[in-house]
């Protein structure tokens, strides 16, 4: 079977590799030149575990275009995984959406077997109908079904969640659902031989396959990151208030998240949420519901405490070193969660540049985005490759992304190359008791050092 993948992103990318693995041959097309020349190299474009050793091993039935006279009109199945940006009113930016259905329809004009346009995207409500009178106005002779089949994964994440999805959302016309249910067989059964870098998770078995209607897959991508982003937003909250309270926000997610109701994921205080998907499906809810009339209260405040989170860090750091003039100070972690060099919506730059603005002297480390980050940042700042550099002689460190290697370090090794032991740490990973105990003052957000004084 011919599959077409439209955009090589994060999720475009690895939904094509991984179609490949199950045994499909797949075209992936995308306009940006560069990054076609570097995929036909073998060459990843983006830092995503896993993801450049299954292309690898797959490289005999993926290939890589400009050109969709390539992919189509041969592919039976077509996916559209173009980004969908945010306009400066918050309104999704379908502009490349709707580039890549006119280039489609164009190459379907001479096909006579049928089609199916899966959109992948994350697109407002009604999308794929209007998709689908487009089609229907586009007069082709042979059949082509629009379903909506919106994408869950992960960043850092992509390559087992496709594997291993929690669920497969398909909403369309049945004929043609079955058809894709087919395709995602091999994950549905979990079939598959698992790849050695990525072993299945154990115990699973099966994935469910949820067939709905178009429009309550499309709603559903977004309720989903926007009920995630919620609960970000929520015990942010309660971790600020915390602060105030002198309660500890580690074991007030302890105790709630014991509650299956509940549950314990997404329950982590700190800087807030960043990337390409929580600030813009958030705002474009928001959007979308306020264009059908409804009046949708709960999300501006989600986005209103997640804009203001990132700068609660600064107080700590200020609680911990007064005036921040002529400090030095060194940033560990630039991408908006770790596993990820993706730079979009990261907390840690308008951090840095807040850090600067205060005459802070900003040291910064990450893995492996600091390459990326360089022109996102004043010039002013020093960017290292190695840890320890970063860290020599700093009066304090923040920690802004959880990478495991910060994690890892022990507090001894942190007192050795500082200046002064102060500890910030934005996402309250690190080891608290370890660090109190070496001698560090260690901050977090929901973690005061003082006793309470709400009762006074
Ligand atoms: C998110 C969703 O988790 C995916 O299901 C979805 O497919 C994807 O968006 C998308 O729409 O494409 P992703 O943006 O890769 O995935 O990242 P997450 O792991 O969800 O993290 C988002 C942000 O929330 C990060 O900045 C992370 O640091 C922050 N976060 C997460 C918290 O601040 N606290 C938490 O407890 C969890």
């Amino acid at each position: 079977m011919n599959v077409a993948v439209i955009g090589a992103g994060y999720v475009g990318l690895t939904t094509g590799v991984v179609l490949a693995y199950l045994g499909y041959h797949v075209t992936c097309v995308d306009i940006d030149a560069a990054k076609i020349k570097l995929l036909k190299k073998g060459v990843l474009p983006i830092f995503e575990p896993g993801l450049e050793i299954l292309m690898h091993v797959v490289q005999e039935r993926v290939s890589f275009t400009t050109v969709y006279k390539d992919a189509l009109p041969q592919a039976e199945v077509v996916f559209l995984a173009v980004g969908t940006p945010t306009n400066p009113d918050g309104s999704p930016d379908l502009t490349s959406l709707n580039t890549a259905l006119n280039q489609v329809l164009v190459q379907l004009k001479g096909k006579v077997t049928p089609t199916i346009l899966v959109t992948k995207s994350t697109v407002p409500i009604g999308t794929a109908d209007h998709m689908r009178q487009r089609v229907q106005a586009a007069r082709l002779r042979g059949q082509v079904y629009v379903l909506s089949n919106p994408e869950f994964l992960r960043q850092g994440r992509a390559v087992h969640d496709t594997l291993y999805p929690n669920h497969i959302v398909v909403g369309g016309e049945e004929v043609a659902v079955k058809h894709l249910r087919e395709i995602y067989k091999p994950i549905v059964d979990q079939s598959f031989d698992a790849p050695s870098f990525a072993p299945r998770p154990v115990g699973l078995t099966r994935v469910p396959f949820i067939e709905v209607d178009l429009r309550s897959a499309e709603l559903a991508k977004y309720a989903s990151n926007a009920f995630l982003a919620t609960k970000i937003s929520f015990i942010n909250e309660i971790a600020n208030f915390c602060d105030v309270v002198g309660a500890d926000i580690a074991k007030v997610v302890e105790i709630i998240g014991a509650d299956p109701r509940i549950g314990p994921h997404f329950l982590q205080a700190g800087i807030g949420y960043g990337g390409s998907c929580f600030p813009k499906d958030t705002r474009a809810l928001y959007y979308i519901a306020k264009t059908n009339n409804y009046d949708f209260k709960l999300l501006p405040a989600v986005i209103d405490v997640n804009n203001a989170q990132k700068y609660r860090i600064l107080d700590k750091l200020r609680e911990a070193l007064g005036n921040l003039q002529g400090k030095q100070i060194t940033v560990l972690g630039l991408t908006f969660k770790p596993g990820t060099d993706d730079l979009r919506n990261a907390p840690a730059i308008p951090i840095i540049s807040k850090l600067v603005e205060a005459g802070a002297e900003v040291h910064i480390h990450d893995p492996v985005a600091v390459e990326k980050a360089r022109s996102l940042l004043p010039g002013c700042v020093k960017l290292y490759h190695n840890i320890l550099d970063a860290l020599l002689g700093a009066d304090a460190v923040l920690l802004l992304t959880e990478w495991d290697e910060y994690l890892r370090i022990s507090p001894e090794t942190f007192k050795q190359v500082m200046n002064c032991p102060i500890i910030v740490d934005g996402r309250g990973k690190m080891n608290m008791k370890s660090f109190s105990e070496a001698g560090f003052v260690y901050l977090a957000i929901g973690r005061p050092l003082r006793h309470s004084n709400a009762f006074k």
